[in-house]
């Protein structure tokens, strides 16, 4: 079976799923959750699949790591300081009441705001979801910069 079969396959059991499916309408870095996932999620899965790690684990792991919704956070009340360090556990606490996890997918779910959250990845699949989870952040954000100044010069113009 191909990677992209294989990954597929793993992605498909939670896509299968109403609440995860939501993802896509969330907002995320200037995109939606969804597509923030699966860009964690792919790089997660070469990554560790190179490394000769748990490569299912780490994929289930990184495609549950931003498992909540708008109402998860208006539902628990949070500042966006408090976000920061709650969305783990709120995203843990969705994955389990929809799916099966062993002890390195929580892990991963749980650390992977290291080092602004505490808590170190205490498997080398959760450094390779809390690594690939920054590294895409920052591409995300400087994608979305890039995207504002085009638009904001193009209004320029048009005026
Ligand atoms: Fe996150
Ligand atoms: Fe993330």
């Amino acid at each position: 079976m191909s990677n992209k079969n294989i990954y597929y396959n793993i992605f498909s059991e939670f896509y299968s799923v109403n609440k995860y499916r939501e993802l896509k309408n969330m907002s995320h870095h200037g995109n939606n959750r969804l597509d923030h996932i699966n860009r964690v999620s792919k790089m997660s899965f070469y990554l560790s699949k190179k490394m000769g790690f748990d490569y299912i684990s780490c994929t289930r792991g990184a495609l549950l790591h931003d498992f909540f919704t708008v109402e998860d956070i208006s539902r628990s009340n949070e500042k966006y300081n408090d976000f920061l360090h709650e969305h783990p556990r709120i995203s843990l606490n969705n994955s389990k009441k929809y799916f099966e996890l062993n002890e390195i997918e929580e892990d991963i779910i749980l650390s992977h705001m290291f080092p602004i959250v505490k808590g170190k990845p205490n498997y080398a699949e959760s450094k390779v979801v809390c690594f690939s989870d920054k590294i895409i952040s920052v591409y995300e954000f400087f994608r979305y910069q890039l995207k504002l100044s085009v638009n904001l010069i193009a209004l320029l113009f048009i005026k």
